[in-house]
């Protein structure tokens, strides 16, 4: 007897934080189809600054799920390339929407706490008014909006301060600055939610399987959610534990906003509230602070 043929999943930005995690934690659910922006073994080349290109990919790849991981992310040097982040963050999630329609393909997409402006004191709710302070949040939010529009069946997961094993982030950036400096300075005064990639790829996977085998329908459970780790903390809370696992000579200390001057604005507080994805899905993030813990006993000692 012939066996079913296992669905394909795309995942476009498999090379990134997320995506990387998302070609493990997807394939127990079909064959996962990675795309980068530098094709290497392990993904085919797509840009999603060159929209035209979209539609030969997912002609070729025919998959029954597209998650798209792929995003400018680079918050400061979005405020001098706007064109581009706006291109790959927005204009590309309307391609995609157009597409998705088309083929009648679902999407998993992520978007960011810096879709929210930060003057809140309580954590965000999906229905809360956004109010992006740069252009990488703008972008973010215009390709949540022309996602949302495109007619096609969508989950969104807005995500925030995400590291992870590899690629460029704050746990990484921290660990080699403990290494090669005398004293760090982090700010105090930015609270938000740390993001184990990991995490945030097995929940999709989960979101996944659920929508699959419990046959829900895509009309009932559509919609934006919120997903962080639990718990909050400041950029420097989030230094202190990463300083704490390693034995570094190396000074922390706290520091203001204001004495550290970024070009991009960013949120005093963009701390995201779960419930959403608890009840729809059972999905319960661990507190930040144990999921870091895991991730840096991941992690070789120093590097
Ligand atoms: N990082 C965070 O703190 C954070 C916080 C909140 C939300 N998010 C959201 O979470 C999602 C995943 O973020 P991440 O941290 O995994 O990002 P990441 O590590 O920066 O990865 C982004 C991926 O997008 C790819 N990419 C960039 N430009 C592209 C283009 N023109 N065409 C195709 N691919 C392109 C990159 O390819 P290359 O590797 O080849 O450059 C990279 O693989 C994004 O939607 C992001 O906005 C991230």
């Amino acid at each position: 007897m012939l066996s079913k043929m296992p669905p394909v999943i795309l995942v476009i930005g498999s090379d990134g934080q997320v995506g990387w995690e998302l070609m493990r934690s997807l394939s127990t659910l079909g064959t996962v189809v990675g795309t980068s922006l530098y094709a290497n073994a392990a993904s085919l080349r797509l840009d999603l600054a060159q929209p035209q290109t979209i539609a030969t990919m997912i002609d070729h790849v025919r998959p029954s799920l597209i998650v798209n991981a792929a995003a400018y992310t680079a918050v400061d040097k979005a405020e001098q390339e706007s064109d581009l982040a706006t291109a790959i963050n927005a204009t590309a999630l309307a391609e995609l929407g157009h597409l998705a329609v088309k083929m009648n393909i679902p999407i998993i997409h992520y978007s960011t706490d810096f879709v929210f402006a930060g003057t809140s004191h309580a954590p965000y709710q999906e229905t809360d008014l956004t109010g992006p302070l740069g252009v990488y949040g703008q972008s973010k939010l215009a390709g949540e909006n022309a996602l949302i529009n495109s007619g096609a069946s969508w989950i969104i997961l807005r995500t925030s301060w995400v590291y992870g094993v590899r690629g460029q982030n704050f746990l990484l950036t921290m660990r080699r600055l403990f290494n090669e400096r005398q004293q760090v300075q982090v700010v105090n005064d930015q609270v938000g939610c740390p993001t184990w990639s990991r995490l945030l790829a097995e929940a999709t996977a989960q979101i996944w399987c659920q929508i699959q085998y419990r046959k829900l329908s895509f009309s009932d459970i559509q919609g934006i959610y919120h997903i962080s780790g639990a718990g909050s903390t400041s950029w420097y809370g989030f230094a202190q534990t990463i300083h704490q696992h390693g034995n570094y000579r190396c000074r922390l200390a706290p520091i203001a906003s204001v004495d550290y001057p970024a070009t991009a604005a960013r949120p005093a507080y963009s701390v995201l509230d779960n419930t959403k994805i608890q009840k729809t899905f059972g999905i319960f993030m661990p507190h930040w602070q144990q999921s870091l813990n895991q991730c840096l006993a991941d992690l070789p000692a120093h590097n």
